[in-house]
């Protein structure tokens, strides 16, 4: 949702910048722009509609040479996106650059004010009101770390800004309130960026902006502070991933980079945390709340979209394994609807970035009504990652693809681990079961390596269906958020219309639409309620939908039933959703680029979402 990045050091910062904008640019891909001091100690800027790359064809290389500036690309809030709302925003007379990710909520009765004192404006956003504010502070103050530190203390609402001053044109001013900024630190050089995907090549040394922080970066260093004026000492930490996790690695997208690596890396969730001999499973970073846990009167699990249907999934492991009442809440909701909660409420919050602002929202709910909260992340050191009491990371490393995939079976993986973490202890599941468990998670990475030599099937299937308008996504029990995912899936980055259900559910509406036209994918597998979707399939057979099958090696039976065939190994139920998501994840690929869609930056989405 909007990424930032700054460069300020020896070298020309503008190839820093596009390649850090280029890394950034799954988090928005409307707009992007760049200002920089240049060596006369002039302002460039150059901004445009467009994707990061029709920026860098625009820019005179020659008059964009300089050892400052800072850099945008947008996912639209304010304004439409075009040339003129593009980052990075002036005041009136040019004198304040700023590049912002967040919204700043209170921007009308801001601009009101500054129209009285004369300021024009030229964009419909708030961030230009958030460029003039800090400009008619300089005025007053004649210092710009003094003017942006006045303005943040007027303005409501989130914010990562990097600013640039015509008169002060030696620093960079950055502060964060609600969407995420580190800094890269090395001898000669400092990176600011939402990410850390934009710092990486340069260095593993970084920190961490808190919110209400601002940092003041110069030539000869960096000074910490609160929007208070007080000053503030933090470590340096080290990133702990590498670049290569962060390109391409020869596949053409991301996220078939990202469906393909599944069954090696998916070992990172659990490996260390399990004994294979006596089934206990141990997750060290929720040690201390451990007791919480096993005494929780109720778990509630919080999270958006893809890692929402995750969290149902962790609903169906823990009732089932660990009977203890359990709900599953989208966090948007979940922070208006004055939920009720306790002290002996745990509450499970589940994202990948660690920085959407919804579900960073209910944690803070969460916190506020005394229940303990526990995170499952992917992004180390991420917003959420950092106020949880404690949490378990999910170590899926960078995921670019803005559609989630290996970050759906890694979260569901997590809470494989603390659902039988939990249950061991408690006794609610036997020894015998528990180690049957682990040996049918060892077998995980094999099951989706098959499943992945046999993507050419999920291929030719989306090569029939690639111009259907329609989608049903059926299934049952553990297997029903995976339909959920399946659909989500296929919407987003084919745009075909896609609905999940529980299968049994179909009857009570959804039937009516099912004619010949209709492709209707059941995640069928050999479990208890095999039976009950043959039932399902029938019903939708007789009207003459499309019908196909997510079953297993073996399953022969399906063979009557069905028009297509996707086969899956047959796993536990614990683990089916990881195993029969695959085919789905391959199939939505496929469809979508069979249409010739941009399946990494599929059209109005952002990788993360930092705005309510
Ligand atoms: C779907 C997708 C989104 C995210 C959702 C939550 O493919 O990526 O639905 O799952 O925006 O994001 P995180 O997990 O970062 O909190």
């Amino acid at each position: 949702m909007c990424g930032i990045v700054g460069y300020i050091g020896k070298r020309n910062s503008l190839p820093i910048l596009i390649e850090g904008l280029k890394r950034l640019e799954y988090r928005g891909y409307d707009s992007a722009g760049v200002s920089i001091i240049n060596n006369n100690n002039e302002v460039k800027s150059c901004k445009k509609a467009g994707k990061v790359s029709d920026l860098e064809k625009s820019l005179d290389i020659d008059v964009y040479q300089g050892h400052i500036g800072i850099g945008h690309t947008r996912w639209a809030t304010h304004g439409e996106p075009n040339d003129v709302n593009a980052h990075p925003h002036y005041d009136m007379d040019n004198k304040i650059m700023i590049v912002h990710n967040g919204i700043i909520e209170n921007y009308k009765i801001i601009k009101r004010k500054l129209t009285q004192e004369g300021f024009t404006f030229t964009t419909d956003t708030d961030t230009e009101v958030l460029a003039n504010l800090i400009s008619y502070n300089y005025m007053k103050t004649n210092n710009f770390e003094v003017a942006v530190r006045l303005s943040l203390i007027e303005v409501e609402g989130t914010y990562g800004i990097a600013c640039l001053c015509a008169s002060e044109p030696d620093k960079i001013v950055v502060a964060r309130k609600g969407s995420p900024l580190m800094l890269g630190i090395s001898n000669e050089e400092l990176i600011v960026s939402s990410d850390a995907s934009a710092i990486i090549n340069h260095t593993k040394n970084v920190m961490y902006l808190e919110d209400g922080e601002m940092a003041v970066l110069g030539k000869n260093g960096f000074q910490l502070k609160t929007t208070e004026d007080k000053d503030i000492f933090r470590n340096v930490e080290v990133l702990d991933f590498i670049l290569g996790e962060v390109e391409k690695a020869g596949y053409e997208h991301f996220m078939l980079k990202e469906i393909c690596e599944q069954p090696d890396t998916i070992q990172n969730t659990y490996r260390g945390r399990i004994n294979f001999d006596t089934g206990v499973v141990k997750l060290g970073g929720l040690e201390s709340v451990f007791d919480k846990l096993l005494n929780a009167k109720r778990i509630i699990i919080t999270a958006c979209g893809t890692a929402w249907h995750a969290g149902l999934a962790g609903e169906y492991m823990i009732e089932h394994f660990c009977r203890i009442p359990t709900e599953v809440e989208y966090a948007s909701e979940f922070r208006y609807r004055r939920p009720i909660l306790n002290k002996d409420d745990v509450v499970i919050l589940i994202s990948q970035s660690g920085e959407t602002a919804d579900t960073l929202a209910a944690l803070r709910e969460s916190k506020k009504h005394g229940a303990t909260v526990i995170g499952v992340v992917n992004v180390v050191g991420s917003t959420i990652a950092r106020e949880v009491d404690a949490g378990t990371y999910i170590h899926a490393g960078p995921e670019i693809g803005v559609a989630s995939t290996k970050a759906f079976t890694w979260q569901i993986m997590s809470l494989a681990l603390i659902t039988l973490m939990i249950a061991g202890e408690k006794g609610t599941i036997s020894k015998e079961e528990m180690i049957n468990c682990v040996n049918e998670l060892k077998k995980v990475p094999e099951h989706i390596k098959h499943i992945i030599d046999m993507k050419d099937d999920c291929k030719n299937i989306a090569e029939e269906f690639k111009n259907a308008k329609n989608f049903l996504y059926l299934g049952r029990g553990f297997n029903f958020p995976v339909a959920l995912e399946g659909a989500l899936k296929l919407k987003e980055i084919s745009y075909i219309h896609a609905e999940g259900y529980p299968a049994a559910e179909m009857k009570h509406g959804p039937i009516a639409l099912i004619d010949e036209n209709m492709p209707v994918v059941f995640i069928a597998p050999k479990d208890r309620t095999y039976d009950k979707i043959i039932s399902n399939i029938e019903e939708v057979r007789a009207r003459k939908g499309k019908i196909i099958a997510i079953a297993n090696e073996g399953d022969e039976e399906i063979n009557n039933y069905s028009d297509y065939i996707l086969r899956v190994p047959a796993t536990i139920n614990l683990f089916a959703p990881i195993i029969n998501v695959i085919p789905l994840q391959f199939l939505s690929y496929y469809i979508a680029t069979a249409r010739g869609c941009n399946v990494d930056q599929p059209r109005n989405l952002a990788k993360s979402v930092t705005v309510e």
